[in-house]
């Protein structure tokens, strides 16, 4: 029986990348029945809403969903489609695995490592306001539910993938009480996890940790803004944001997302890398279940980036976004 999907191919570079996935993902011969949908920019263009209500429906209803990026505009009205989509369907924990990839030349070779960020809260909460005309409040919410689950996540992705090592990335030093409650719970949730080794570690120097010695992490565990930081700065130690896949999940439903944007820069010239879609698109078919279509997909991705002759621009090559999907397709074979 085919999959049912919802799918976002966003805007900017989205739909071009969209485009070239979507191939390679149907040459794994796994059947999907795709519920195509705009958001965005695109939608907006097309005389629709910027987030129409039937994403938070078919998402509902096919429980899985594929997405590209989608661009919020800067300092204006709109609240970030991102964000109202994860807020809304409570997808509280988003999942960055960050692992060098063959043929990719980066400073570092063994990196491999998972960021779990908190998704729905935090600084992120969205509750700013001018206090007076030169003076603006945004407040970081934490919560013991939020942390709580957060952090079961985190330990029970490093028992499933057999990781011996969780840290708790925070500002406590500083933000005593908001980043303090969020230690707490972690180590609460700990205690069910005494085969895993703990430590937590403050945001700046975990930035410098990740830059010196990547290698020592396993899992790291954090709010929605280091999260957010940390997972691009993870994202340039494996070759950047071309070739870094995501997910956002709660325990019902899962969208499966880049963690690039819509690179306007490239958008419309045919150079997007899609690694970074395809990769989520496997840990997608990895989550139904088809783990034989998610590692031929992964040889076919990782022969093309090990031999370099057919990768993007980013990658230092030449190939367009439909050649380099071609080879992949070419090599899975
Ligand atoms: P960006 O990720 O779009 O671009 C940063 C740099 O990386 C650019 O030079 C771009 O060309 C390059 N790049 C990104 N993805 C690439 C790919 N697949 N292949 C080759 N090069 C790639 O970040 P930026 O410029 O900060 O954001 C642009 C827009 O995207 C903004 O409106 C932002 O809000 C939105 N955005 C959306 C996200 C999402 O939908 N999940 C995530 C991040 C940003």
């Amino acid at each position: 029986m085919a999959h049912r999907v919802t799918l976002i191919p966003g805007d900017g570079i989205g739909p071009e990348i969209t485009d070239a996935a979507l191939r390679v993902i149907e040459a794994t011969g796994v059947a999907f029945e795709w519920r195509r949908l705009d958001v965005g920019e695109v939608s907006l263009a097309k005389g629709g809403e910027l987030l129409p209500q039937e994403v938070f429906d078919s998402i509902r209803e096919t429980k899985v969903a594929l997405k590209g990026p989608v661009a919020t505009p800067v300092g204006k009205g709109h609240r970030s489609v991102n964000v109202t989509i994860r807020k809304t369907l409570d997808l509280y924990a988003c999942l960055r695995p960050i692992k060098s990839l063959p043929g990719v030349k980066t400073r570092f070779e063994n990196v491999n490592f998972v960021i779990v960020r908190e998704n729905t809260e935090g600084l992120y909460s969205g509750i700013e306001h001018m206090v007076t005309d030169t003076v603006a409040e945004s407040l970081k919410i934490i919560t013991e539910k939020g942390s709580t689950r957060i952090a079961r996540f985190a330990f029970e992705y490093a028992k499933k993938n057999g990781i011996k090592r969780v840290t708790a990335v925070h500002k406590a030093n500083i933000m005593k009480v908001s980043d303090g409650l969020f230690l707490r719970c972690a180590q609460a949730v700990r205690a069910d996890y005494p085969e895993i080794d703990y430590d937590e570690m403050i945001v700046d120097n975990c930035a410098m940790q990740l830059v010196r010695w990547p290698e020592q992490f396993g899992v790291l565990v954090m709010n929605n803004l280091y999260g957010d930081i940390l997972s691009d700065l993870g994202a340039g130690l494996i070759g950047g944001l071309g070739v870094s896949p995501g997910a956002n999940l709660n325990a019902e439903l899962a969208l499966f997302e880049p963690i690039h944007g819509t690179a306007p820069d490239i958008a419309g010239k045919g150079w997007a890398n899609p690694t970074a879609l395809l990769m989520s698109a496997a840990l997608m078919l990895e989550h139904l279940d088809e783990r034989a279509a998610a590692a031929k997909l992964r040889r076919g991705l990782e022969a093309t980036l090990g031999a370099g002759e057919h990768v993007t621009r980013d990658l230092g090559g030449k190939a367009s976004t439909t050649e380099f999907a071609d080879a992949v397709i070419a090599a899975m074979r």
